[in-house]
């Protein structure tokens, strides 16, 4: 782990380009970085971080001219989403362009393409002068990391880690799926969808519980497991004292409002500030810190249910999912 300088984001691109993988920051998590048009390379992060390979990596590239390169077809959709929001948190699906192998998109005939907003990010691609296939820099399933101390500690066979400081964003990137007739949004993140639906108002969004009316939440059961900590997470509307009393302890809380009946029945308790955008930039470092305290227990209140809590929320239901 070093801080990123030219010198240290010079050897990275030295790395990347001989073959190998390195850690850096982006706007949104910190990803792990190989050469996307090396078979052999891409493996090397699957195998890093236990990655089921039926599960595709989003390509980083440094401009929009280089994203031409990595798509077969650069729809006019695109190019307006990606003058508006790039560099920013925008993955786009796009036919694959034949440089890339099978391997990055686990042989779907897409690929998700997006041009980091970090200035690390942004000199590494550069200096690499090749797209980098990057997931999140964590053992699959676990909590994304947002600093490079996350990294270390979550992949610590990773050869380097360029330190850019904390990540601004703090949520993954939002991915969009343009390969279909009608937009389709795949994972709601950091870009909010208020500034998708003003340029994308046909976007179709995943059916999902927004729509109902109040009542319980659906059965986390049914979420694919990911980002989720150590210890078992518990999302509640509203946390009685008598549920987390007879929860296994030590016991930790997130929350964004005061929760007065629970005054003194949690060990450790994460206040996050209670505007989505806000909480996004301290939802996993705060669940990180959970974990390194030993809690056996965390409750969260769930946030809102309407659509600027979509991406948080989202995350939120598959930490608390069970593993399959
Ligand atoms: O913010 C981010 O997107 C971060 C940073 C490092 O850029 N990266 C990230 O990568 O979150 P990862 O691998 O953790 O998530 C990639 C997501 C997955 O949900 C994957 O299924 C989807 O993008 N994806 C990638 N390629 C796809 C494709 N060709 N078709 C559909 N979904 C795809
Ligand atoms: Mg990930």
């Amino acid at each position: 782990m070093v801080p990123a300088t030219p010198v240290s984001i010079a050897q990275a691109a030295a790395l990347v380009a001989d073959g190998d993988v390195c850690a850096f920051p982006t706007e949104t998590v910190y990803g792990l970085g190989a050469d996307a048009t090396q078979e052999a390379a891409v493996l090397r992060i699957y195998e890093l971080k236990g990655r089921p390979r039926r599960n595709p990596l989003i390509v980083h590239v440094p401009d929009v001219a280089w994203a031409m390169r990595v798509c077969a077809a650069f729809p006019p959709l695109a190019s307006r989403l990606a003058e508006r929001h790039w560099p920013g948190p925008l993955s786009l699906v796009l036919p694959r362009g034949a440089h890339i192998p099978d391997i990055v998109s686990a042989g779907l005939p897409s690929v998700a393409v997006r041009v980091p907003a970090h200035p690390v990010a942004l000199s590494l691609l550069r200096a690499a002068r090749r797209p980098l296939a990057a997931p999140s820099a964590n053992r699959s399933e676990s909590v994304s990391p947002t600093t490079a101390e996350h990294v270390l500690r979550s992949l610590p066979g990773v050869p380097l880690i360029l330190d850019g400081g904390p990540c601004p964003l703090g949520i993954e990137s939002t991915v969009l799926d343009l390969t279909q007739p009608r937009p389709r949004l795949l994972r709601p993140g950091a870009l909010p969808l208020r500034d998708l639906l003003s340029d994308v108002p046909d976007l179709e969004l995943p059916s999902c519980h927004f729509d109902e009316v109040p009542g319980p939440l659906p059965s986390p059961g049914l979420l694919t497991r990911h980002y989720a900590p150590k210890a078992t997470l518990h999302l509640v509307s509203n946390p009685e004292a008598r549920f987390v009393a007879g929860l296994p302890s030590p016991t930790g809380l997130l929350t964004h409002a005061p929760l007065p009946q629970l005054d003194g029945l949690c060990d450790v308790v994460e206040r996050l500030p209670a505007t989505p955008e806000a909480y996004a930039v301290d939802l996993y470092a705060a669940l990180h810190r959970l974990d390194d305290q030993g809690m056996r227990s965390i409750v969260v209140l769930a946030p809102p249910r309407n659509e600027d809590w979509r991406a948080i929320f989202d995350r939120l239901e598959r930490a608390a999912s069970k593993a399959a």
